[in-house]
């Protein structure tokens, strides 16, 4: 929707990621809103104003998983280290509890899913692409937070193998959330795209801890976790900036998008579209924030359009 308030011609914010049409260029972090929980909080006026253009739901396993032990999240200088570990209540109970009601939104929805293999994978994938309302999965390869979601994300040659079993299974758009935890994320990005990938998504968190001093110890209940937040933009950004250059499959860019101007920052390194996480947890309604901030801020750059930004990424 445009701002009312601002003075001159529209911003055409529509858009579309590998098919997908957007009437905006606004999605969630994967786990980062709990669109289910607001509804019920804010009622059916959620859905006359949804904040994102998209809904990408919280990953989803094979089996139910009861997540990390407390603490699970620590604020951190403009940021914030989760230990979430993956809680969601399995694969058959997603399905028939909470995908006909995420299917309602009136967004395109993109169900995350994340296995310990290449079978546990498969089995998401058959499961969730064979359901009506499901625009896409996003193959989570890249959870600081379980041990086996890392290796995966971490590795070329296991993208291929993982996108090569999977791509045969659904005609969905396959997006691959990628590890910001690797020297070289251009390089998995590549495998991705060459072995099937329709999208990629990036960044996940950076992996991080917060220590109590007077005790040694970490004050997260797993130990460690990933960092998110405004503090991580400068290196999602380089990321973002470094694989849109190495691919030609859209890129979701994402780590501390609080605003317009932050949005628009990704855009210009080169995603296609943005997602905000971190922020939601301060803010329900940033997404509209920054789909209206992105407006403001691509039309005081001169952009008629978002596609204009799209196609002028930096050099
Ligand atoms: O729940 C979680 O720990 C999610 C982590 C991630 O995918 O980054």
């Amino acid at each position: 929707m445009n701002d009312p308030g601002r003075s001159g011609p529209a911003i055409d914010l529509s858009t579309d990621l590998c098919g997908i049409p957007l009437a905006g260029p606004v999605l969630n972090g994967s786990g980062t809103f709990d669109a289910l929980a607001a509804r019920k909080a804010f009622g059916d006026e959620l859905l006359n104003d949804f904040p994102f253009a998209g809904f990408v739901s919280k990953t989803i396993t094979v089996e139910p998983r009861a997540g990390n032990p407390p603490h699970r999240l620590w604020e951190t200088p403009s940021g914030m280290i989760n230990s979430i570990g993956l809680p969601n209540p399995g694969l058959s109970a997603f399905c028939e509890r909470d995908l006909g009601p995420l299917t309602e939104l009136g967004v395109p929805l993109i169900v995350s899913v994340m296995a310990d293999s290449a079978p546990g994978f498969a089995e998401l994938v058959e499961a969730v692409g064979g359901r009506d309302g499901v625009s896409g999965i996003e193959l989570n390869v890249s959870c600081p937070n379980v041990h086996s979601g890392l290796i995966v994300g971490e590795q070329p040659d296991e993208i291929t193998a993982l996108l090569e079993s999977l791509r045969g299974l659904t005609d969905l758009p396959l997006i691959v959330k990628l590890t910001p935890n690797v020297a070289n994320p251009e390089l998995i990005a590549a495998a991705a795209e060459a072995a099937g990938a329709d999208a990629v998504s990036l960044i996940n968190t950076i992996k991080a801890t917060a220590i109590d001093p007077d005790s040694n110890r970490s004050w997260l209940g797993a130990g460690g976790g990933g960092l998110s937040g405004p503090a991580v933009r400068p290196v999602a950004l380089a990321q973002v900036r470094a694989v849109s250059a190495a691919v030609s499959i859209p890129v979701v860019g994402m780590g501390g998008v609080t605003d317009g101007s932050s949005a628009l920052e990704f855009i210009l390194a080169g995603a296609r579209v943005v997602a905000v996480g971190t922020e939601n947890f301060r803010d329900p309604r940033a997404g509209q924030v920054v789909r209206d901030g992105l407006e403001e801020a691509l039309h005081r750059r001169g952009f008629s359009s978002l596609a204009e930004a799209q196609a002028s990424t930096l050099s």
